[in-house]
């Protein structure tokens, strides 16, 4: 069947409206496919299925849900995770108030990113032997299917490979399922279902990682959800974003500041 490119149109803009998430024309092709499988299983037409989508909130959440990119992986970019525990994570403690450190793992999607950000965390907190500190990680995302796959928090073998084998042997347990993030680090960890275009009543937090969320989004959208993310952290307060993304040109809400392995933007 023909799907008219109005019609991809309109769910593009009802996708956006709902997320801030951007499908250029040259895009539509990842859109026609989503509707293509949701207009078989509910049996009706292009326009149809748009009219249900206006009308059912439940529906329309499902429907940008499936047309989220939801790529990760465990200490993607090692780098960031290096300068965390080296750098960043040492000027945090210098400028705490109170004995616990929390990070926001913004758009975390599966959950490998916050797993990773508390394994850090619980290394970082052993070496320099802070038995008596605590430490949260917040994952949250607009994906209610990435965060179930987060909450079980269990992985399959090959999700490891660029992991160290004895970060896997300490910190996963192998189940029949696959490898089962231990207790003592997932005790730490809450995952929200969370959209960046709204404030979700964080503040004071002096690490966020947002990272290959942005690209997704138009101007206006990503200064939107940098306002958001803003108003959550502390002053001086780090946030981490993509390899291919920047804010420069973007706000001057936060400043570029360089460290051995890379740049960090410094609330301003
Ligand atoms: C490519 S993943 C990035 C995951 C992780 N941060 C990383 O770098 O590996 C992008 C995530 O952003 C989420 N996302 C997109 N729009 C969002 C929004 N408006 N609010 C919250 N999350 C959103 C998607 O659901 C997806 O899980």
């Amino acid at each position: 069947m023909e799907i008219d490119v109005g019609v991809l149109k309109e769910l593009a803009s009802l996708v956006y409206e709902v997320s801030g998430i951007v499908f250029k024309d040259s895009n539509l092709t990842v859109l026609e496919s989503r509707l293509r499988t949701r207009i078989n299983e509910k049996h009706c037409s292009p326009r149809e299925y748009i009219q249900i989508l206006r009308t059912n909130d439940q529906e329309l959440r499902d429907f940008v849900d499936f047309v989220t990119t939801n790529f990760t992986s465990f200490f993607r970019y090692p780098r960031h995770f290096e300068m965390l525990r080296t750098e960043i994570l040492p000027k945090v403690v210098q400028k705490s108030s109170e004995k616990k450190i929390t990070i926001w793992s913004a758009g975390c999607s599966t959950g490998e990113e916050p797993y990773s950000l508390a394994i850090t965390l619980d290394i970082f907190l052993r070496e320099n032997e802070m038995f008596d500190w605590e430490y949260a990680v917040i994952g949250s995302d607009i994906s209610l299917q990435s965060l179930f796959v987060a909450k079980e928090g269990v992985f399959p073998e090959k999700a490891f490979t660029k992991v160290p084998e004895d970060l896997v042997q300490k910190y996963f347990v192998k189940t029949s399922k696959g490898y089962q993030i231990v207790p003592e680090i997932a005790k730490h960890i809450r995952f929200d279902y969370h959209n960046l275009i709204y404030d979700n009543g964080l503040r004071d937090i002096p690490v966020v990682f947002c990272r290959n969320v942005l690209i997704y989004f138009d101007l206006a959208v990503q200064l939107k959800v940098l306002e958001n993310i803003h108003r959550a952290m502390r002053s001086g307060g780090f946030l981490f974003i993509g390899h291919s993304e920047s804010l420069i040109r973007i706000t001057n809400m936060f400043h570029p500041q360089s460290f051995s392995q890379g740049v960090v933007y410094v609330k301003s």
